[in-house]
């Protein structure tokens, strides 16, 4: 799968990509980050990529013709063409795993004080990471990238580790412990030492319910009884 993300700060979003899965993954050539700088699409000597909004007001707003280019340049056949905004669809996991589906994702990052509206008709889409304002789509779409390529085949070591974990099935995951057994005063469950692999994974189902009722009872709605088989 391949993502691009069109940006006028190249450099804020190379870096994380460089590292841990994500990294790895590109090494592997499982998934392919290329990131693009939409003041290429600029004319003119200064590469002017925003101007000031018509009707007044402060800020600048992002062009749209300078992002028509860099859109069109990045665009593949059958590409989805996402917007960072704040205004934009939710990410979730669900959602996360039908974008996992797409050959080719482009991730238009805006800056904070504006794009210009027309842009809309241009992407396929909007997203948002949640209900705040950043300066940028630039670390929206690092967490685009993450949530969905993680999802990639071979990404992560073991397969299985997509699907056991927190809203895989609607539901936070179970609490995980390793070595010392005993820490100032904590234990770890003795059923965890058991042995006992039924059990150990009617704990943990136990353990899931209980964290989501608790911490997230938000997400017991709605929940597609196929996924609560587990
Ligand atoms: N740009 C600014 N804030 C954002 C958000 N919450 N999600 C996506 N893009 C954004």
């Amino acid at each position: 799968m391949r993502f691009s993300i069109l940006t006028l700060h190249p450099e804020l979003v190379r870096s994380p990509l460089d590292h841990s899965i994500v990294g790895r993954a590109r090494e592997a050539g499982k998934l392919e980050v290329e990131v693009c700088d939409i003041r290429d699409h600029a004319p003119g000597k200064h590469r002017q990529a925003d101007d000031a909004p018509y009707g007044g007001g402060a800020g600048m707003v992002m062009k749209v013709d300078v992002l028509d280019a860099a859109i069109t340049a990045a665009r593949s056949e059958g590409a989805k063409v996402l917007l960072a905004t704040p205004s934009g669809r939710r990410l979730d996991q669900a959602w996360a795993r039908e974008l996992a589906d797409e050959s080719h994702l482009v991730l238009v990052c805006g800056h904070y004080e504006g794009v210009d509206a027309r842009v809309e008709e241009l992407v396929d889409g909007e997203f948002s990471i949640g209900d705040y304002v950043l300066t940028g789509g630039e670390l929206a779409a690092l967490v685009l990238v993450e949530a969905v390529g993680r999802l990639l085949p071979g990404v992560l070591g073991n397969d299985d580790s997509a699907q056991d974990e927190s809203f895989s099935a609607g539901r936070l995951e179970y609490p995980q412990y390793t070595r010392p057994r005993s820490y100032k005063d904590m234990d770890v469950p003795d059923v965890l030492l058991s042995g006992h692999h039924a059990k150990i994974e009617a704990w943990r189902r136990e353990q899931s319910d209980e964290r989501t009722r608790a911490r997230r009872p938000d997400l017991l709605v709605d929940v597609d009884p196929a996924d609560d088989a587990r």
